[in-house]
């Protein structure tokens, strides 16, 4: 079945710079702000203007491009400039690993370029992260592929946070396998968790509007309700890293699904491109986990609703352990337990 999706993509490049939809204004409206050097690249994923783990890769690596698109001067100073721009990136957000991959691979084709001289890395930069830009959409496509044996005919799916085109450049992860099962004419109804305390359900609300995708909002905790009256078929999110082993650190609310799926035999599946998957890390325990600032948890819409004297703390992000997974749903293939046997055949294959 040809579908057409309505999202734009979240990330574009234009007129020489780079336009990000501003995902803490939406739903209300759907705008692009510009950025045209690294330090507004790096407040706009800190502040969460643009999120997701694929999102914010592809937009740190035009934030490193940015370093050097209006460069003068010589090797060593452009060396400086990029690795000034590496670290504030690097340092916006600590968990989603397709960071961290995004800025070493831009950093790397800059040190294979440089004895080329100062014009012949930009343009390898920029070629570099259009390259990235092209690659997100069909790494997600692919994902939907490979992943829409999952959603049966009929199916009710239930995801967290927003995997979806806006946590992409395009079409989305989790989202992205709900969306390949509709294109092959299945029907379905996704359960969305509002995902406190930033809301994200709230954008994967708009873009499953948006796109006309049966949808129903659940506040975090009627999960295993749903669950226990057999209304969840299958459990689908997004990760931020994947560890040698399976395990998976994803919006804070994913480990307490798993736990619940598992109690109702209900198959987990996590949907991630290879950039998530982060071999050199053995255990999810040390996958470094963000804590982001309290008034996320104490205000709502800009209102306290909490007491000021309240303690809170606010992990953006849990870890799931490997043995809740059910597989995990990639480009280059699914992958079964046991994962450290089956996530280094991914590689392996590679180029
Ligand atoms: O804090 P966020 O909104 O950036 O968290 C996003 C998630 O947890 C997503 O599930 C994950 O990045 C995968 S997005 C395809």
């Amino acid at each position: 079945m040809n579908r057409r999706w309505e999202l734009p993509p979240t990330l574009k490049w234009e007129n020489d710079r780079l336009l990000l939809i501003d995902q803490t204004r939406l739903p209300e409206e759907l705008v692009f702000i510009e950025c045209t050097t690294p330090e507004a690249v790096a407040e706009s994923i800190k502040n969460m203007k643009v999120r997701g783990a694929p999102a914010i890769g592809v937009a740190a690596a035009f934030g490193v491009y940015l370093a050097v698109k209006d460069f003068r001067g010589e090797k060593g100073a452009l060396s400086e400039a990029l690795d000034r721009a590496a670290t504030i990136l690097r340092d916006t957000r600590p968990t989603a690993h397709n960071l961290f991959w995004a800025i070493n691979r831009m950093m790397e084709k800059a040190r294979e370029t440089i004895k080329e001289g100062v014009e012949k890395v930009k343009e390898a930069l920029f070629a570099e992260a259009k390259k990235m830009w092209e690659e997100d959409v069909e790494v997600n496509k692919a994902i939907g592929r490979n992943g829409s044996q999952f959603i049966k005919d009929g199916a009710n799916v239930l995801t967290i946070c927003n995997a979806g085109s806006l946590a992409t450049v395009w079409y989305g992860t989790a989202l992205g396998i709900v969306r390949s099962a509709i294109e092959e004419g299945k029907r379905l109804r996704v359960y969305a968790c509002e995902t406190r305390p930033r809301l994200q359900g709230t954008l994967t609300l708009f873009e499953l509007l948006k796109d006309k995708i049966p949808a129903t909002l659940i506040t975090d905790f009627m999960a295993g309700y749903l669950m226990s009256k057999g209304k969840i078929d299958v459990v689908i999110t997004g990760a931020d890293r994947i560890t040698r082993n399976g395990d998976v650190a994803n919006k804070i609310g994913t480990y307490t699904l798993a736990v619940l799926a598992k109690a109702h035999g209900i198959p987990f599946i996590i949907a991630a491109p290879l950039s998530t998957i982060d071999m050199n890390i053995a255990r999810g325990e040390d996958i470094p986990i963000e804590e982001r600032d309290w008034e996320e948890v104490l205000f709502i819409k800009g209102k306290r609703i909490f007491p000021e004297e309240v303690e809170v703390i606010n992990p953006a992000f849990d870890i799931t352990p490997a043995n809740y997974i059910g597989a995990i749903v990639t480009e280059k293939g699914v992958c079964f337990p046991p994962f450290e046997e089956s996530l280094p055949l991914l590689f392996s294959h590679r180029r």
